[in-house]
């Protein structure tokens, strides 16, 4: 199915704004990218989807990805990146079965429904896990502040961006020699972070990275020592780590992906850049929902999202017209989340600014037919 948009500087071959939650929109030049070395990669004579992880080219190319990743993020040289599989939800195994040991406790934030997931997996491994903060009580439409973490806990977990319910830490919990982790699956890279602050991010990559099918570990190296030796072998940090992502076949193709995301972000101007401009999409609809009384933003203001715009219509009716209006104008993936409803724009770093001014645009319209 294609809809009829104007062309712009990235709309091409009938494609519209994505605003999809994820898998989400790919920079263009990316795509086009794969799409000139499908068949034969840089002359190699064969798909980089034929060829075999053991080689030497993709080999550069993983290795590429991870110091373009620590380029990009200012990741500290005594931290490792790791590409798994399995998802962020597999990462909610991972983290409590390799680093809340015999006899110890973790404690999580619980800021919305992946946080949820991530305790109830810990739990069902039979941890012992607090939930020291949660935004339960208010829908979820905050961020807690005043994070207080016990000095023998295993680790403080967070959800750095909470994806359904678009809130985002503004600041992050001082934890002092408590390891910090972070689920930044919807908000890796959209804005500068100080990394040492965290002994563990993780990120499925299908929002902010590339496709889906990679799972990025940004892990300090002594934690790797950590992983007891009867943990599932995909889990396990100490053997996926001590193999450099090459334990088993990982996702080439994925993995291949990422790294043209990150060439991409580091030719945008970096993570300053970046963040800039994610800062002007953002508050380009944030200012149009504060400037309406027609909408309503769910997120509290000092808890919003950069990267996924939640927000309301007078009556269910009208939120399904929006929808169902906004697709016939180009522009898809503005349902908010089942369990939720409402509206949701998730504008990640390669949605475009033309994407979110014509989204803009199209809101103020849709406001005078419909008040
Ligand atoms: C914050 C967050 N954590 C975890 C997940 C689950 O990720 P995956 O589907 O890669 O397991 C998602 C998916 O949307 C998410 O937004």
């Amino acid at each position: 199915m294609f809809y009829q948009v104007e062309r712009g500087i990235t709309m091409k071959e009938g494609r519209i704004y994505n605003f999809n939650p994820g898998p989400a929109a790919l920079p263009l030049p990316v795509l086009e990218e794969v799409q000139k070395d499908l068949l034969n990669y840089k002359g190699e004579g064969i798909s980089i989807l034929e060829m075999s992880h053991r080689s030497k080219t993709f080999d550069g190319i993983i290795k590429d990805a991870e110091r373009l990743l620590k380029e990009i993020m200012d990741i500290p040289q005594n931290y490792k990146v790791l590409f798994m599989q399995g998802g962020a939800t597999l990462q909610f195994a991972a983290v409590p079965l390799n680093l809340i040991g015999e006899g110890q406790f973790a404690e999580y934030v619980n800021t919305g429904s992946w946080s949820k997931k991530a305790i109830q997996e810990a739990q069902k491994l039979g941890k012992k896990v607090n939930v020291v903060a949660s935004s339960e009580d208010e829908s979820f439409s905050y961020i807690p502040g005043d994070i207080k973490v016990s000095p023998n806990a295993a680790y403080l977990h967070i959800t750095s961006n909470n994806t359904i319910f678009g809130t985002q830490f503004q600041q992050f919990p001082e934890t002092g020699d408590v390891a910090l982790i972070a689920d930044m699956s919807s908000d890796i890279a959209c804005r500068k972070i100080d990394v040492s602050k965290f002994a563990l991010i993780y990120a499925g990559a299908q929002k902010n990275m590339g496709p889906s099918g990679v799972t990025v570990v940004i892990i300090r190296e002594d934690l790797l020592e950590k992983s007891p030796d009867n943990i599932p072998t995909m889990t396990s940090y100490k053997i996926i780590g001590g193999k450099d992502s090459l334990y088993n076949t990982p996702p080439t193709f994925a993995v291949y992906i990422v790294k043209l995301v990150l060439e991409w972000m580091k030719a945008q101007g970096g993570l300053e850049k970046i963040e800039q401009i994610n800062r002007q999409k953002a508050g380009l609809i944030y200012d149009a929902l504060d400037q309406s009384s027609f909408y309503r933003g769910t997120a509290r203001p000092d808890s919003r999202s950069l990267m996924n715009v939640t927000f309301r219509l007078p009556s269910e009716e009208l939120e399904k017209k929006f929808v169902a209006e906004a697709l016939e104008n180009g522009m898809l993936g503005l349902k908010g989340h089942r369990s939720v409803g409402g509206i949701r724009a998730s504008i990640y770093n390669a949605v475009p600014m033309e994407a979110v001014e014509k989204l803009v645009d199209f809101m103020k319209k849709f406001e005078k037919a419909n008040s």
